[in-house]
């Protein structure tokens, strides 16, 4: 997947350069090239922003120098995706999508915004990150990177399955324990150390469930649970009524 970020900070991007990212920018599952909005400025003081029309606070992001650097970078085939507290709410299921995709352009706004003929004329798809707002689209756009590129086939190692984690089956994750079997006095689940797979894997989806059920019950009216589910579900709403 090639990724093409058009940003006033592209120095913000350093961290992406390390861990499983970095990785997977050094073995070429992912190439992801910056480039600096105010380079395409034909202003003398390479002004990128200017005073609103309308008036208003703030200031808005001139169109020029953003129509140009899209122009440089775009394919015929790009997903040009503007970070925006205006967007619709990322989840698991657009990065699911992106991570199919051949060439994303992650354009990131700063000040009060774009001006809007970039986003009628260039934009295909406008994303937040969650209802809160940044100050810019920079840390928006490393989000999207790190959780699209992870799904990429190879970027995580065999070892690193995402099959079983938060989200991948519309509930959240099981708690995980790792050694010692004892540490300051608080033990590991016994059911853990049983090595009867069949009762590990019924304990992780009721926990699994009550998990949801407890910080997400959003998700859990969403979910097309199967019989096996549903009677865990049970379980635990009565437990909770007790
Ligand atoms: N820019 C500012 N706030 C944002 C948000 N919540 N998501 C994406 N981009 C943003």
């Amino acid at each position: 997947m090639k990724i093409n970020v058009l940003t006033l900070f592209p120095e913000m991007f350093n961290s992406l350069n390390h861990s499983i990212i970095g990785r997977a920018i050094d073995s070429g599952l992912i190439s992801i090239n910056y480039t600096n909005i105010r380079d395409f400025s034909q202003d003398k003081h390479n002004r990128v922003d200017d005073y609103p029309f309308g008036g208003g606070p703030g200031m808005v992001m001139k169109p020029g120098p953003v129509f140009r650097s899209i122009e440089s970078v775009k394919q015929d085939n790009s997903r040009v995706i503007y970070l925006s507290p205006k967007g619709k709410v990322f989840n698991q299921e657009i990065a699911n999508e992106l991570s199919k995709e051949d060439h994303i352009v992650l354009l990131c706004g700063h000040y009060e915004g774009i001006d809007n003929r970039v986003i009628e004329e260039y934009v295909t798809d406008e994303i937040s990150i969650g209802d809160y707002v940044l100050t810019g689209g920079e840390i928006a756009s490393m989000v999207i990177i790190d959780s699209v590129a992870r799904l990429i086939p190879g970027v995580l190692g065999k070892d690193e399955s995402f099959m079983d984690e938060s989200h991948y089956d519309g509930l959240l994750e099981y708690p995980q324990y790792t050694r010692p079997r004892e540490f300051n006095e608080l033990k590991v689940p016994d059911i853990l150390l049983s090595g009867n797979h069949q009762k590990i894997d019924e304990w992780r989806k009721y926990q699994s469930i009550k998990s949801t059920l407890i910080n997400r019950p959003d998700m859990i009216e969403k979910k097309d649970f199967n019989e096996e589910e549903k009677r865990i579900l049970d379980i635990i709403k009565n437990e909770i009524r007790k």
